[in-house]
């Protein structure tokens, strides 16, 4: 009999590694990869109403309003996907009523990972930072060069991407992280995040290895 399928949550600052650690985990996991960032993105290049709104909020490193960004997320998670692999939310909830919301709706998570990585070196990942249209791969001009110059000729950036903007996403961030922090605690667990992504995701690796682990050996659940 198939067990449960995992249902995890990663969080951190601008460029702590979210989206990094997500592809390696999905890769092994086969985990819906959710992240609220890129829901937002692709609402703005559909052109509509909620994302213009969106767009306004992002490019002053604010959180996007509730009411544009918790039934995106909710809408995502329920999609039959979601329900059968299993999920790995990225960058929500962001704020105590998201997380509430989250709880309402009956999504509750196994596991809370929380990405710590200095402020200094977060500057320089976002600067650096460019992503692969085709493939929708992040890359890193200096941690993590493209590996031809076919990919390197058609590399972009993101429009909030720039240290000005970068440094009012942190100050969101750093206003907002312990509201949720605290109401996950029991399932939280904190991970040095400045070191390779594969020694970061190795440690990530080991603590998904064993939920799944204790979940097969215990006694069938109540
Ligand atoms: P979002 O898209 O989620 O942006 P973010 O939180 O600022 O995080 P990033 O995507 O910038 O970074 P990341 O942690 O994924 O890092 P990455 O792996 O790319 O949100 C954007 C905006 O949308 C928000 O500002 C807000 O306005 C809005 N929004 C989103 N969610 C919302 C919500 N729930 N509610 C309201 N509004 C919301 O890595 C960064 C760089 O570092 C890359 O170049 C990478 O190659 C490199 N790198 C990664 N790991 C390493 C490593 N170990 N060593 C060296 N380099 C590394």
């Amino acid at each position: 009999e198939k067990s449960e399928p995992l249902k995890i949550m990663i969080s951190g600052a601008p460029a702590s590694g979210k989206g990094t650690q997500c592809e390696l985990i999905t890769h092994k996991y086969g985990l819906v990869h959710i992240s609220a960032g890129d829901l937002l993105r692709a609402e703005i290049a559909s052109g509509s109403e909620n994302g213009r709104r969106a767009k306004e909020h992002m490019e002053k490193g604010q959180l996007v309003p509730d009411e544009i960004v918790v039934m995106m997320v909710k809408d995502r998670l329920s999609q039959s996907d979601s329900e059968q692999n299993g999920w790995l939310l990225d960058g929500y909830p962001r704020s105590a009523s998201q997380a509430t919301a989250l709880k309402g709706f009956g999504f509750q998570p196994d596991l809370f990972i929380v990405l710590e990585v200095p402020e200094d070196i977060l500057i320089e990942r976002v600067v650096g930072r460019r992503l692969d249209p085709v493939t929708g791969k992040i890359y890193h001009l200096k941690y993590s060069p493209p590996e031809t110059e076919e990919i390197a000729a058609r590399l972009t950036q993101r429009f909030d991407d720039t240290e000005e903007k970068a440094k009012l996403r942190l100050k969101t961030h750093n206003q907002n992280v312990r509201d949720v922090l605290s109401m996950y605690d029991d399932i939280t667990i904190k991970i040095e995040g400045n070191r390779s992504k594969q020694e970061v995701f190795a440690q990530i690796d080991s603590s998904l290895s064993e939920l799944l682990q204790q979940r097969n050996t215990a006694p069938s659940s109540l």
